[in-house]
């Protein structure tokens, strides 16, 4: 992995056919186009559904502020052929005395079961583990979302437990399930 200055000089974390930068109130309008999906909005239950643009601003904005007070770190997925936005990714809930975070992560349709947000997983994983020194890292994920439980298992997660009828979405209650990596799984599997 390399940090270095780049596109609208943020720093960026570099894959091989993404990067990852940093989002900002320019990105709104594209992330709001892809987020317009019910299929990508819904599994998001960060953020409200149905989410308005103003909503996403907010959130944008609100998101800014965790930054700023070390909950947070997020990024844009940007990929580097298109020479556009394609995603986001990043840690919140980062507790920084039990050295743990949260992970999300989302693409707009088209560019699913491309390989993206494994690339892109494997960014934060490196950043997470090896630069923030978290020592476990952990994903919400509606109990109806099989991509994500997939995602996750492939790169090592564990599934942890559930929170049951966590989250009230679409008129329905669902189940949060808790997939978790610990820094000495990832260890043995990646480095
Ligand atoms: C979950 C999500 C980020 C996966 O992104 P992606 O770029 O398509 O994932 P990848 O291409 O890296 O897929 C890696 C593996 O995950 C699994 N997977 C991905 N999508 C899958 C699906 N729809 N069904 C079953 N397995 C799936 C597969 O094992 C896949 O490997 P394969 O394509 O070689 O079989 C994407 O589906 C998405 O944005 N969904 C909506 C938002 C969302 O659910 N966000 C997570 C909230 S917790």
């Amino acid at each position: 992995m390399q940090l270095e200055n780049s596109i609208e000089s943020s720093a960026v974390l570099r894959g091989e056919r993404t990067l990852l930068i940093e989002p900002s109130m320019n990105h709104l309008d594209e992330l709001y186009d892809l987020l317009r999906d019910p299929d990508v909005l819904l599994p998001n239950h960060g953020l409200p559904y149905p989410c308005s643009k103003d909503e996403l601003g907010y959130e944008l904005q609100k998101f800014k502020k965790q930054e700023e007070s070390g909950e947070s770190i997020g990024f844009c997925i940007y990929e580097t052929s298109l020479e556009h936005v394609i995603g986001t990714i990043g840690f919140n809930e980062i507790d920084s005395e039990n050295n743990t975070a949260a992970i999300g992560s989302w693409l707009g349709k088209q560019y699913w079961r491309k390989g993206y947000a494994t690339e892109s997983l494997r960014l934060m994983l490196d950043l997470g583990f090896t630069h923030l020194q978290l020592e476990q890292i952990y994903a919400k994920v509606l109990s109806t979302n099989v991509a994500s439980m997939r995602l996750l298992e492939r790169l090592g997660f564990q599934k942890e437990g559930v929170f049951r009828r966590q989250v009230f979405r679409d008129c329905t209650f669902h189940d949060i399930l808790v997939y978790g990596l610990l820094k000495c799984e990832y260890s043995q599997v990646f480095l």
